[in-house]
């Protein structure tokens, strides 16, 4: 596995969106909507940094897919506070294609919020099918698939405190016996 963010590098750069969502919303009041199962640590942490009133919602967004593949998107919104006349601050792990964030975009602007915006930890460079880029991004990574802070392979390693990339050898090791 190779670093690419370690904790502290981590901590300012969540600082730094903080500030911005600040900027943005000052004493407003908002409503984070993650995006599960990614979102957790950054939510967890963004929102600490975070003195206007806030609520917090969760959505789970998950695709057809075992390895480093998109497929296509489920998601649930089963379990969302009301968003009438809300401001959202939707919030991802990571913006890839950027398929994910922008269906998620669109499923809550249907239930009527005064505005959604929409946030990542990290954006990978020259990845993006969709038009619009998230309204806040702490970094931009290379194009490698990345494990660490929230972020899994097949459900492994969110709980590192570092973001690092996998490497050729770390799938080696961890594909299923007889693959
Ligand atoms: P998108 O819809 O292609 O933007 O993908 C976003 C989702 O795919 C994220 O919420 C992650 O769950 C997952 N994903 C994309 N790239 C990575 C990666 O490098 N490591 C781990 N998960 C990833
Ligand atoms: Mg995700």
């Amino acid at each position: 596995m190779k670093r690419l963010l370690d904790r502290e590098e981590i901590e300012r750069g969540v600082a730094a969106l903080a500030r911005e969502v600040t900027a943005e919303f000052g004493d407003q009041p908002i409503t984070v909507v993650g995006v599960l199962t990614g979102c957790l640590m950054l939510v967890a942490d963004l929102v600490r940094h975070l003195e206007m009133p806030v609520e917090l919602g969760f959505v789970t967004a998950s695709s057809y897919r075992g390895t480093t593949e998109s497929g296509d998107l489920l998601l649930k919104l089963d379990d969302l506070p009301d968003l009438t006349g809300r401001q959202v601050l939707v919030v991802d792990d990571i913006f890839d294609s950027g398929k994910t964030l922008a269906a998620v975009k669109q499923s809550l602007l249907a239930r009527g919020p005064s505005d959604v915006k929409t946030a990542a930890l990290l954006i990978k460079r020259g990845r993006q099918v969709v038009a619009e880029r998230p309204d806040f991004v702490a970094f931009e990574i290379p194009d490698e698939f990345v494990v660490g802070y929230g972020l899994d392979y097949r459900d492994r390693f969110r709980n590192l405190p570092f973001v690092a990339a996998l490497e050729p050898q770390d799938l080696r090791d961890l594909a299923p016996r007889g693959a």
